[in-house]
């Protein structure tokens, strides 16, 4: 699918919206030397895996489930941290598997999404303004004017860190934390007493008992490496071309070029105009793909996204993020749903009910309903429904803390609570109370699927 004029450096000769101006030029090339010499962070083969697993999303055999931080910190590298978001995500994929008898791929927002679009140049906070924070890869979140000067050094920092998360992540998946025995364990102590806590308890009781069923049948459990250990891949928004270029590598298995900072990379919504740097850069590099789909869009960009992304229509390449609003969903995915559809496209369709549904409180503090992230979703499922297409997935901001930054949900986070545990450093998450609460809603819309 790389065009005979694609190299990981043609995006260059695009216009390339919302990447920072190193000031040092020499530093910004030394970084770039760092990180070519570097280790791959992911594998080909990996890569490979995830867009088989994907393929299965697009006709209904499975289900995406792609969550994490916001953006993450350069001050928050630690075990506790990561555990506690692979719990949830495990947790919320029990509920899932369980409650839909599916399969879920499993996509954490981690170990590289430490860049953020920006819709405005500027940010005030009071009477100080300061450049608008781009997040940790770019430049630190303090605010002032020098904290947010670029420092290219940083990409080589972020790769560090992300090399650090992803290999706790692997030992977790894979050592035995993961084990589908340990079901009850990943209950956590803040979320067990609550009612959605003790919903799973029941719900993990449910799974010990079919494992036991399936034992005392005489299948040796033991044996089956399923049952012990996950596969959960990496995804961070692709914005920061200077560092995507920077760990692409050609596969020396099939000699395709592979992004290997991570298994899945998408395009936001702010970049993802069809003769851009982003969409040049991802057309090239054979990682499955995403690209966020936002009111704005027409029948026509899409195919032309598709189009530009996908040409051979390798099923699993390219999942396409619905982020319209929950009042616009139900009007504006029909008809781009359809054109996709009407032109053979495999695409995945997974819904971001996150990005179309910010709101400011009246003291100006970011934040998002509970009830308008749910409704957004059932809207993308009526959608789906309605045109006759696999509603494949969701696409979450979510962190295991316990944090108050989304109004409402079962948990009840109300206005003037929002300031008690409000931590994010952009957009505000679900916490892990909300975000079980909304796996067993998401189950049981997935149960109404006519399949
Ligand atoms: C995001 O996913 O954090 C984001 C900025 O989304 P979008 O591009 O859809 O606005
Ligand atoms: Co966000």
């Amino acid at each position: 699918m790389t065009s005979s004029t694609w190299s990981p450096s043609s995006w260059r000769e695009r216009s390339a919206l919302q990447q920072p101006e190193w000031p040092d030029a020499a530093a910004a090339a030394a970084a770039l030397e760092r990180l070519q010499a570097s280790p791959p962070l992911v594998f080909a083969g990996e890569a490979r895996d995830l867009r088989e697993n994907l393929a299965k999303a697009i006709d209904g055999r499975a289900f995406l489930l792609q969550a994490g931080d916001c953006v993450e910190s350069f001050n928050e590298l630690s075990t506790q941290r990561i555990r506690e978001k692979l719990k949830i995500m495990l947790q919320m994929s029990a509920v899932l598997t369980y409650g839909a008898t599916l399969p879920v791929v499993k996509l954490g927002r981690i170990a590289g999404q430490f860049t953020k679009p920006r819709s405005e140049p500027f940010e005030r906070v009071g009477d100080e303004e300061s450049p608008s924070f781009r997040g940790h890869m770019v430049h630190d979140d303090a605010r002032t004017a020098e904290a947010r000067v670029p420092d290219p050094r940083r990409m080589v920092e972020g790769y560090n860190q992300s090399a650090a998360t992803l290999n706790l992540l692997r030992a977790f998946t894979k050592g035995g934390y993961a084990d589908l025995t340990q079901v009850h364990l990943w209950n956590k102590d803040f979320v067990a007493s609550s009612p959605e806590g003790r919903r799973y308890d029941i719900l993990a009781n449910e799974i010990e008992r079919a494992l036991a069923f399936m034992a005392a049948c005489g299948i040796d459990l033991t044996a089956e490496r399923r049952l012990h250990e996950v596969d959960v891949y990496t995804s961070h928004e692709g914005l920061l071309l200077d560092y995507e270029e920077g760990l692409t590598r050609r596969d020396s298995l099939t000699g395709d070029w592979y992004d290997c900072s991570a298994h899945l990379l998408w395009i936001g919504e702010r970049t993802r105009q069809p003769d851009g740097a982003h969409v040049e850069f991802f057309s090239g590099v054979h990682n499955p793909i995403g690209v966020k789909i936002g009111p704005t869009a027409t029948g026509a960009e899409v195919v032309e996204l598709a189009e530009r992304l996908n040409p051979l229509h390798v099923p699993g390449r390219l999942t396409f993020y619905a982020r319209m609003g929950a009042e616009h969903v139900r009007e504006l995915l029909p008809p781009l749903l359809r054109a996709i559809k009407e032109e053979g496209h495999p695409v995945l369709w997974a819904s971001d009910p996150m990005h179309g549904n910010g709101i400011r409180t009246a003291e100006g503090v970011k934040t998002r309903r509970f009830d308008a992230i749910m409704d957004e979703l059932e809207g993308f499922f009526t959608a789906c429904w309605e045109v006759g297409v696999w509603p494949g997935g969701v696409h979450l901001e979510f962190t295991g803390e316990n944090v108050t930054e989304c109004l409402g949900g079962a948990d009840d986070v109300l206005e003037e609570h929002l300031s008690t545990r409000y931590q994010t450093l952009l957009d505000p998450r679900l916490n892990a109370r909300q975000s079980l609460d909304l796996a067993f809603r998401l189950a049981e819309l997935m149960r109404q699927a006519p399949r």
